[in-house]
């Protein structure tokens, strides 16, 4: 989690530092920090709550006479949400930001009396440790190596040290890139957002140790030199447009994103499918991990394999999977699937599963992340920057990848006819357009049935068979933005337990696709109904007829397998985003959520 920014000569340090602080906002954002330094003087200025607080507070200070700037924006995880425990640590000497987790902090804490007891932030022990070393260690160099051979975790520093007028970037587990054109370095923990300022850019490896001095960069852990790539990366993810939220622009984008992806697909990537991916899917098993709405995506690719592949194949949450033992005797191809191919859990799993040399893929939308470093074949999708914490086109890209894949993989084990491969391609085409009519159609209707949930204190959705992941991924949208209580259900458990849980003070979301399930589904909804629940049903069938107190939404388009996820899971995200709007919550940046959650 956190984020990091680093300048070395710039006309604004303070300016574009805080610019792209505001942009590592989706990384955490209880509160920030500035160190600016020359080789004399540091000075840091530090505020509990989002960058604009910093940006005030820091107004008034002259950024002219520093060589350099550090910051960090944060997403507490070890020590309260105060001032003190922002980042950058720093005293007249040094000063240092870091991302991620120092695991034995206490271990050290304990061991050195210069230490203070009373502190409880991991960076800010490793401060103290590092202040510790540097009065050891006449040279910088030599503290900082015994530093980084102490600490243990998954991390990423960046330091300045006065002694000797010197830049440190250290990695293990964290990203951090560092870019550069001629004497100017930027430093930043999403290499993204660096191709506004140079095009060349070097992403650091785990143990590497970068010093900058006198405007030059070597590095320290081996003699190997900084090969910097290019670095052309180009949109403005950062822009609204006409939006009020970026959440609301991203739902908006998924026709056009969902278009793009599929055409590389077509195009490009799977093209010759059977010569480029027969060796990794000649597997009994395909096993599809994830986080959050990524896993919700790989539920959904679990009923796709299900339904046109002659697989046996399920689906893992990356936390649980990583302590479970693996079955490695069996030939598996473990899916992964992260928007920001930097979610910790879902990296030590993919890490985990290697270390028993199965095969691994990642569905990502992040090229230069971490887990397209580590696995066997990345599939990209195009769903471009995504702002808002919470996904919506990059789920929808997901989940049109893992149809892509799941009908590739069904034509060539001939467990899919050439018909059905066919059709259900045309379907894919056709789904941009029938998206953007439904975003269309179906945005004054969510306004509308999200004044109805502000009648309840608990909001459930329940679906069945591909309904089911749509149903979770529903409840999830409207609980991390809105902070309404909520649940998803598979609409068959509803009777063993959950349905103790209505009574008039809630709202349930019965997602209905017109399929073999659909009466089973209408059944819930009047065991709901008759326990005095409110009822909202989301189908594509144009009469319901049963009950009374419903509220029937039957205008949705008509679905088939393939795009029920898609058809089901904008609605979705409208109605939830319309009720967060009428809440008042930070829908953009939810209270203790970060976009990409880079601990454990
Ligand atoms: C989605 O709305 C959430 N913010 C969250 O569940 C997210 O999907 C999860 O943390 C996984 O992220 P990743 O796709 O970047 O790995």
């Amino acid at each position: 989690m956190c984020g990091i920014v680093g300048i070395i000569k710039s006309n604004s340090l303070k300016t574009e530092a805080i610019d792209i602080l505001k942009k590592l906002e989706y990384r955490g954002y209880d509160s920030a920090g500035i160190s600016l330094f020359e080789k004399n003087r540091i000075k840091t200025i530090k505020s509990v709550g989002k960058i604009s607080e910093l940006e005030k507070k820091s107004k008034n200070f002259s950024d002219k006479n520093f060589t350099g700037i550090i910051g960090h924006t944060r997403w507490a995880t070890h020590g309260v949400v105060n001032r003190n425990n922002a980042h950058p640590f720093s005293d007249e000497n040094l000063t240092l930001v870091c991302n991620g987790i120092i695991e034995n902090y206490l271990k050290i804490q304990n061991r050195y009396v210069d230490i203070p007891s009373n502190i409880q932030s991991d960076t800010e022990v490793s401060f103290y440790f590092l202040s510790y070393l540097l009065n050891k260690y006449k040279n910088p160099d030599h503290a900082i190596k015994t530093f980084l051979k102490t600490i243990k975790g998954n991390y990423a520093f960046v330091i300045f040290i006065k002694k000797n007028d010197s830049f440190y970037l250290l990695k293990n587990g964290s990203p951090i890139s560092l870019s550069h054109k001629a004497k100017s370095f930027y430093i930043c923990s999403d290499s993204s957002i660096l191709s506004s300022y140079h095009n060349k850019i070097y992403h650091l490896k785990d143990g590497d140790i970068i010093k900058i001095n006198n405007n030059f960069v070597k590095k320290l852990n081996n003699n190997s030199k900084i090969s910097f790539e290019d670095n052309s990366v180009s949109q403005n993810p950062y822009d609204k447009g006409k939006f009020q939220h970026y959440m609301l622009k991203e739902i908006h984008e998924q026709p056009k994103v969902l278009k793009d992806t599929q055409e590389k697909y077509i195009s490009e990537f799977f093209v010759d499918f059977e010569t480029k991916f027969k060796n990794l899917f000649n597997v009994n098993k395909i096993v599809l991990v994830g986080c959050g709405t990524a896993y919700h995506a790989g539920m959904i690719g679990e009923y796709y394999f299900n339904k046109f592949t002659n697989l046996d194949v399920s689906s893992e949450l990356a936390s649980e999977l990583r302590y479970k033992n693996l079955n490695y005797n069996q030939k598996t191809l473990y899916i992964f699937i992260s928007q920001s191919g930097e979610t910790m859990d879902t990296l030590m799993a993919l890490k985990y599963v290697k270390k028993y040399n199965q095969k691994t893929l990642i569905i990502t939308n992040s090229l230069q992340s971490s887990m397209v470093r580590e696995a066997d074949v990345t599939i990209p999708t195009y769903a471009l920057k995504e702002v808002g914490v919470a996904s919506t086109k990059a789920f929808t890209c997901q989940v049109l990848s893992l149809a892509n894949l799941s009908l590739e993989v069904g034509k060539m084990n001939k467990s899919l006819s050439n018909l059905d491969y066919n059709k259900n391609m045309k379907i894919l085409g056709l789904l941009p357009a029938k998206l953007k009519k439904l975003i269309k159609d179906f945005s004054p209707i969510a306004k509308y049935l999200a004044k109805k949930i502000t009648l309840v204190n608990s909001c459930y959705f329940l679906g069945r068979n591909i309904a089911y992941p749509i149903a979770l991924e529903g409840s999830l949208k409207l609980k991390e933005i809105s902070y309404m209580h909520s649940e998803g259900f598979p609409g068959g458990e509803m009777k063993h337990g959950p349905i103790a849980l209505i009574d008039k003070n809630t709202m349930t979301v019965c997602i209905a696709p017109n399929n073999e399930l659909y009466e089973k589904s209408l059944s819930n909804a009047q065991e709901i109904s008759a326990r005095n629940g409110k009822i909202i049903i989301l189908s594509s069938v144009k009469r319901i007829n049963k009950g009374s107190t419903e509220m029937k939404v039957s205008n949705l388009p008509k679905e088939n397998f393939i795009d029920t996820p898609f058809i089901y899971s904008i609605p979705l995200q409208l109605i939830s985003y319309y009720f967060a709007l009428n809440e008042g919550t930070d829908i953009d940046q939810p209270r203790n959520l970060a976009k990409s959650v880079t601990v454990e």
